[in-house]
């Protein structure tokens, strides 16, 4: 129907070919994206700067089929509930390289931790340190755990991905008189031990302000525990939230524009306050897998409004994607099988879902042609969708599919309705 070099291709694959091979919505993963991120971040944080270590925060987008292109790079994993430990451990990936957060940890899910050896636990409250020494004490292990701290510091980016203001529902406060009681008391404890701290200020950051701010509350208080108590803190985990590009024009921040100038400051904070320099680790999510993602959509009804404006309706929508919803998230895209043509038409991409909030990309650029059964691909969606994806409106998650130089594999299978009953049970008095 359209020559092969009108449509868009993705990592060597006719993305036109795809939609009609999987169908839609279809999250495709380009494999080789996410290993060009890791060596990134091999080249220019691990091997620049010795000592360190890298972490994928599975949050963004984990698979039994991510966990092992993660695991085969060498890098480490976070994770933050018991299905994120459990997908990680039967993915086989090495589990001393996993670090698990959050912050209200159920204690099943610190026994699961423990017994299958996760690396560091990050404690996120006091109430939380009590869970762990207990269950520990319990199962007879000794974790090393990281504290999570608040370093009350404001991230400029969207309130609901702010996380280091000292109001944060996640970490200690540096206000907390009793924190360095909490440290001494796991320096005392034969069911624990601290290796350090660790923040995550925000996400989708696009400067490394936040990240310097807290660097530098965040040394100076381990100088004055280092004085006060003796502490010696060996680790400075300083979570993620390199942000990535949300038009098309905006352009890519190479991880070094954030870790360079936050090495240096740890370095300079350090001498300061005569402390050695504590083994630093990043934790990015967004940042490895975003761009490594495209969603694939079939175009359905074409609603003009004459004077006003056009919806383009898609298959898909806030059920696959609900960042938009969430927090304001923006994308573009193109259309896939229309891609020798100019872009004149402006319209506005909305979802199947019975909500007028449902809306994929305002106020974009497609072309004048668009019509039923057109492929839109739509960037930048690697990232906090498929794992943020529900089934609202009974709608099926669709399939995903690992694409690399010109092979296309389907790491997730599209949901049936079946699917969709499964574990349901109608009670015996409504069975006839
Ligand atoms: C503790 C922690 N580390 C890392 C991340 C990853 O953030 P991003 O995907 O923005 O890099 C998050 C995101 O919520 C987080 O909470």
């Amino acid at each position: 129907m359209f020559a092969e070099e009108k449509h868009f291709v993705f990592d060597g694959c006719d993305t036109v070919e795809l939609a009609d091979t999987f169908g839609t919505p279809l999250y495709v993963v380009s494999e080789t994206a996410i290993r060009e991120r890791c060596c990134e971040i091999k080249r220019d944080f691990l091997d620049k700067y010795p000592g360190t270590r890298a972490v994928y925060a599975s949050k963004a987008f984990l698979t039994l089929t991510m966990a092992r292109i993660i695991a085969s790079e060498g890098l480490g994993l976070d994770v933050v509930s018991g299905g994120e430990i459990y997908t990680a451990y039967k993915a086989g990936f090495p589990m001393e390289k996993t670090i698990f957060h959050g912050n209200n940890k159920t204690q099943e899910e610190l026994v699961l931790a423990m017994q299958t050896g996760v690396g560091r636990i990050v404690v996120d409250s006091e109430s939380e340190l009590e869970l762990v020494e207990k269950t520990a004490r319990t199962i007879d292990v000794r974790p090393a755990l990281l504290f999570r701290i608040a370093p009350g510091v404001d991230a400029e980016t969207h309130q609901y991905i702010a996380t280091g203001h000292s109001t944060s529902k996640f970490g200690f406060s540096l206000n907390d008189s009793s924190l360095e009681q909490l440290v001494r008391r796991v320096m005392d404890s034969d069911h624990m031990v601290l290796k350090g701290f660790h923040f995550h200020v925000g996400s989708q950051l696009q400067s490394n302000r936040s990240h310097l701010l807290a660097v530098d509350v965040l040394v100076h208080w381990m100088g004055a525990l280092s004085r006060n108590i003796g502490f010696v803190t060996e680790e400075l985990n300083i979570g993620g939230g390199f942000g990535v590009p949300q038009q098309p024009d905006e352009g890519r921040k190479p991880l070094a524009y954030f870790t360079d100038s936050i090495m240096t400051r740890i370095r300079e904070e350090s001498e300061k306050e005569g402390i050695s320099l504590p083994s630093v680790l990043i934790e990015p999510g967004r940042w490895v897998v975003s761009e490594a993602g495209i969603t694939l959509y079939r175009v359905g009804s074409i609603k003009e409004i004459p004077g006003a404006m056009t919806y383009v309706g898609i298959d898909g929508g806030m059920t696959d994607n609900p960042r938009p919803e969430l927090y304001g998230a923006q994308y573009w895209g193109v259309l896939a099988n229309k891609m020798g043509e100019p872009a004149v038409k402006q319209v506005t991409v909305v979802g199947k879902c019975c909500e007028s909030g449902d809306v994929l990309m305002r106020d974009v650029m497609v072309p004048d042609s668009i019509r039923r059964g057109d492929v839109l691909a739509v960037f930048n969606t690697g990232a906090y969708t498929f794992s943020m994806a529900s089934n609202y409106n009974r709608l099926p998650r669709p399939a995903v599919v690992l694409v690399h130089e010109g092979e296309a594999h389907a790491i997730v299978k599209r949901q049936s309705y079946d699917d969709l009953l499964r574990g349901e049970e109608i009670p015996e008095h409504l069975r006839s």
